[in-house]
């Protein structure tokens, strides 16, 4: 059988991001477990805020479609969100709801968030590591049925969480991440076999 395929999408664009740096580190976690492991950037698929009138006159986005496609050739998803507040960050959201407007083939919509796991990830200064963020986008997943796996890592005070090495400082962060992305490769494994 051919490698699982995981996708890490970061909902920041900003340079310097903590949650992109928070996905670095996943990634390094993921390639250690032996999956391949793809980072995009959503500044490679920009997309307008949703708007139905547009979505009439002139169809979804090719940038839609192609990111609803880069989901489908992977077997499961970490989101990596910033907190915008207590909220994730409308580029996350915004993606999210075009790509649940992309249909294909004879399959319905959403279906690509159905088929495969979703893990979330959050990293802040702040004291609860973007938590909220987190809470309210597995809310949103949910809405599209998506399974979305129990554990989860926010990461407190993002800008000291790190040591020289650019590791992760605390056992505790450590730990969650390494039980997070076992959770996901597990679930991935699961899922892929009953599609
Ligand atoms: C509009 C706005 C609202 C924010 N609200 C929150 C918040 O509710 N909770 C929080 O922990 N951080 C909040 N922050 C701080 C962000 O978490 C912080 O800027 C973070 O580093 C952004 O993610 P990034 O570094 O990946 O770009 C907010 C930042 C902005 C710009």
């Amino acid at each position: 059988m051919a490698s699982l395929k995981i996708l890490v999408i970061p909902g920041s664009l900003r340079s310097g991001s903590r949650n992109v740096r928070l996905a670095a580190t996943a990634i390094a976690e993921f390639a250690e477990a032996g999956v391949e492991v793809t980072r995009v950037s959503l500044a490679d698929f920009p997309l307008p805020i949703y708007d139905g009138d547009l979505e009439a006159s002139s169809g979804v986005p090719k940038h839609a479609i192609d990111l609803k496609r880069m989901i489908g050739s992977h077997h499961g998803v970490l989101l990596v969100s910033p907190e915008y507040n207590s909220a994730p960050p409308p580029l996350l959201k915004n993606a999210i709801d075009w790509v649940t407007r992309v249909s294909e083939r004879d399959e319905p919509l959403g279906h690509v968030l159905r088929t495969r796991p979703f893990a979330l990830a959050s990293a802040s200064n702040g004291r609860f590591g973007g938590a909220r963020s987190l809470a309210m986008l597995r809310l949103i997943l949910s809405g599209c049925r998506a399974t979305v796996i129990p554990t989860q890592l926010s990461l407190s005070f993002a800008d000291q969480a790190y040591d020289d090495m650019d590791r992760l400082r605390h056992g505790a962060d450590l730990d969650t991440l390494k039980a997070m992305v076992r959770q996901l490769i597990d679930v991935a494994q699961q899922m892929r076999q009953h599609d």
